[in-house]
């Protein structure tokens, strides 16, 4: 067990809470706001019963233990002490992130890990000096207690003694490392996402299918292979050299660079923000989001345990 803080209580520090809390950390979470700390338990508890709903969750929890595992700080000092590992969730924005760890550096021991949740930002230089060697990314996706893929990300001054403890640590969550040997902005699984946004966009723009069509052609048609393969193993299956002759065939550009959607830009000034809007790209029929969020969360966790029991490509 590791003694670990959490600072930044928002959408994704109080679900690495749960997830840390779950296998057994004794964990301090804080946040600058009030109400953002008032929210942690019940977020968590509703959290804790979508799991256990699913099956998925240790036995024997409930909000109580909840309440003891995860204690609630108002005041940084309080939460980081005794911390062997403290993981910055706060805002990206990377002057409030320098802020911090200058505020970090102040008051850790030496040996403190600290470790950042950043999306995008190289925070390394935001880091002072002497704690390089103890800094790192470890980067959770959204919700963190049901995606298991964590990004863990050494700064050029890391230890590497560090990025293994932490590749173990995340090991011991049930969930899945991957190690970066280099900060890239979105690492792996975003970079990856933003290209299929950048087609996705272009193809809305032009006019060329409309929503659910896209959608069922990723549902039905990227989707299915991909749980069992990745990209890479069906490359296999399809054959390097029909992949090369498609690399080579210049009928298909990739969609340019771009910093704006009209299709999205005419959503967004109708007020159609998404699942919190009640409707986005989609109407979402007047359902409330906790209605919403709960159905997404349980077909995620029904489709994990499907894909944990089929398992992917033996040698993959
Ligand atoms: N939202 C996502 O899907 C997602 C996924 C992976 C990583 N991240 C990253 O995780 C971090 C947090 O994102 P989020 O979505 O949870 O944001 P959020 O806005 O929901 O939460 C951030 C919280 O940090 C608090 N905060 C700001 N400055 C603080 C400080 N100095 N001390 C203590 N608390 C402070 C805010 O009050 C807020 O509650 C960001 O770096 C973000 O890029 C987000």
């Amino acid at each position: 067990m590791t003694e670990i803080a959490i600072v930044g209580g928002g959408l994704m520090g109080h679900g690495i809470a749960l997830v840390l809390a779950l296998h057994g950390h004794a964990v301090r979470i804080t946040d600058t706001l009030p109400e953002t700390r008032a929210r942690i338990p019940a977020l968590m508890g509703s959290a804790l019963a979508t799991l256990q709903e699913a099956g998925a969750a240790p036995a024997g929890w409930d909000a109580d233990r909840l309440r003891t595992a995860v204690r609630v700080e108002a005041e940084l000092e309080p939460a980081l002490a005794g911390a062997g590992l403290v993981i910055e969730a706060i805002t990206e924005n990377p002057e409030a992130k320098r802020a911090l760890f200058s505020e970090l550096d102040r008051l850790c021991a030496a040996d403190t890990i600290l470790a950042s949740n950043t999306s995008y930002l190289d925070v390394f230089p935001l880091i002072p000096e002497a704690r390089q060697a103890r800094a790192l990314i470890l980067h959770w996706y959204t919700p963190p207690y049901i995606v298991d893929l964590v990004d863990v990300v050494p700064g050029p001054g890391t230890d590497p003694a560090v990025v293994s403890a932490m590749a173990e640590l995340v090991r011991g969550l049930g969930q899945v490392p991957i190690v970066l040997k280099r900060f890239i902005p979105g690492y792996i699984a975003n970079r990856i996402q933003q290209a299929i946004s950048a087609e996705v966009f272009q193809l809305l723009d032009e006019g060329v299918a409309a929503p659910k069509d896209i959608d069922d052609a990723i549902i039905h048609g990227l989707s299915l292979r991909i749980p069992i393969l990745g990209h890479l193993a069906k490359a296999d299956f399809t054959g390097l050299e029909l992949t090369q002759r498609a690399l080579a065939n210049a009928s298909y550009a990739p969609p340019p660079p771009r910093t704006r959607s009209e299709t999205l830009d005419a959503l967004c000034a109708e007020g159609r923000t998404g699942v919190m809007a009640g409707k986005g790209y989609f109407d979402w029929g007047g359902r409330p989001p906790e209605d919403l969020f709960r159905e997404r969360d349980r077909k995620l966790l029904a489709l994990k345990a499907a894909m944990a029991g089929i398992g992917r490509m033996e040698g993959t």
